[in-house]
């Protein structure tokens, strides 16, 4: 199946981004542009989410992440941040048959305390009933700040030194990595950010280190299948290096030394 829809698509599936991670940005312009309320932009951008965890799902990609809401956006006026969760509420339980169906399991990075109880409490059933799934991660960022996930990460490691049961020489850029929230999936190979802004606006600063980054300027509710899948397209043909030299062989294959 996933080879079929990569081909449908015009997709390479053996050379598929193992993880995407989205800046879903735009939805207060967009509302803007319409003389309508930002809550609005929320609504219509939900439905973006939907198209975009589908195709993600058909094309056999392994993990999503969504940047949903960031440590910033606490800051905004106390009515968004209602309006937010609320969605966020509604999204998590009238998607929660459809992501079983489609075989997707759901998860979250972020200050997961920090949301009101009604949301916890209806995220942690989502995720229990799609546990068992094995078709794609849906990866929500709640709560997320890249900054504060590596001081909460800096937090655990002292803890553990402090008792003795790790020492500082011993301290290795892969034990920073087991204990941000991501310790269980890949850095993300594609970062797109959508509605005109080049900044990662504190989002995964430890984790894109070697991400490939997309930006287009339209708003996240005008994002379309096309655009993500023209973006994958030129994912394909980029050489990720990771700081070494790479040698084309005459057979137009690719190696790296
Ligand atoms: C992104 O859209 C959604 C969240 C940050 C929750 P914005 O609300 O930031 O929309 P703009 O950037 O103001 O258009
Ligand atoms: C980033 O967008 C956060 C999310 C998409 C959730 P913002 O709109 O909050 O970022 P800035 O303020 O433009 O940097
Ligand atoms: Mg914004």
């Amino acid at each position: 199946m996933k080879s079929d829809r990569c081909q449908h698509y015009g997709v390479d599936p053996s050379k598929l981004p193992r993880h995407v991670a989205i800046i879903m940005d735009g939805n207060g312009r967009w509302a803007k542009k319409r003389l309508m309320n930002r809550v609005n932009g929320h609504e219509k951008g939900s439905e973006t989410v939907r198209l975009i965890v589908t195709l993600c799902r058909e094309l056999g990609i392994e993990v999503l992440t969504l940047y949903a809401f960031s440590t910033e956006n606490w800051s905004r006026p106390q009515a968004e941040v209602d309006a937010l969760m609320g969605l966020l509420k509604r999204f998590i339980v009238s998607e929660r048959e459809s992501l079983k169906d489609q075989g997707i399991r759901l998860s979250a990075i972020g200050q997961k305390k920090r949301l009101p109880l009604d949301v916890r409490q209806e995220f942690d059933t989502t995720v229990a009933y799609t546990a068992s799934n094995q078709g794609m991660c849906l990866n929500l960022a709640l709560s997320y700040g890249g900054r504060e996930e590596i001081a909460y990460a800096v937090r655990k490691i002292a803890l553990k030194v402090k008792s003795r049961k790790l020492s500082p020489e011993n301290i290795t850029e892969k034990s920073v990595a087991d204990y941000l929230y991501t310790s269980n999936i890949p850095d993300p190979d594609m970062i797109i950010r959508t509605g005109g802004e080049m900044r990662l606006s504190n989002f995964l600063l430890w984790q894109s280190a070697y991400s490939e980054l997309f930006f287009t300027q339209t708003l996240w509710p005008d994002f379309t299948e096309q655009e993500f899948i023209e973006m994958v397209k030129d994912y394909q043909n980029r050489d990720r290096r990771f700081g070494k030299v790479l040698c084309s062989s005459n057979d137009g294959s690719q190696q790296q030394f």
